[in-house]
């Protein structure tokens, strides 16, 4: 599943609702890319499932479908960096640990029945992710393509 619907601006402060992928966004690396529009078809995945099915069982396996994904996704970058001794390693799992706690927050209050994930949670936490994409991902593949040029 893609997400659909118009594509907006990344990081622009406005609510965030459904997003297309912006080539803008491509890292040249393609599984790090295939992950991003994975991650970005999960989150489309659970803000319909929000929408059509008010908090119930499709929520909850979107839910966990994108925890988890996150968490994929996270240690292939993690391991690009390990490999190619990447020195902003150290900031950019810090990044990463706190979309896995927001994450991993969202789904223990919703499954718990404490507080039901909403629309305006997926929608600050898309934004927490396009905001990574566009900024730490960016400099992480500018860097992964020094390495590769430098290799023999
Ligand atoms: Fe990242
Ligand atoms: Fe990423």
């Amino acid at each position: 599943m893609r997400p659909t619907g118009e594509a907006v601006p990344a990081v622009t402060g406005q609510p965030v609702e459904t997003v297309a992928w912006d080539p803008a966004w491509e890292t040249g690396f393609s599984d790090i890319d295939d992950q991003h529009r994975e991650i970005l078809a999960r989150i489309g995945g659970l803000q319909a499932s929000i929408r059509e099915d008010g908090h119930r069982t499709a929520c909850d396996n979107w839910l966990q479908l994108l925890a988890g994904y996150v968490s994929v996704h996270f240690e292939c970058e993690e391991g690009r960096m390990v490999e190619t001794a990447y020195p902003g390693l150290g900031a950019h799992r810090s990044a990463h640990d706190a979309v896995r706690l927001q994450v991993n927050g969202l789904l223990l209050d919703h499954l718990t029945g404490r507080q039901m994930v909403t629309l305006s949670d997926v929608s600050e936490f898309l934004r927490g992710v396009l905001d990574h994409v566009a900024t730490l991902d960016t400099d992480l593949a500018a860097h992964l393509r020094r390495t590769a040029r430098s290799e023999p």
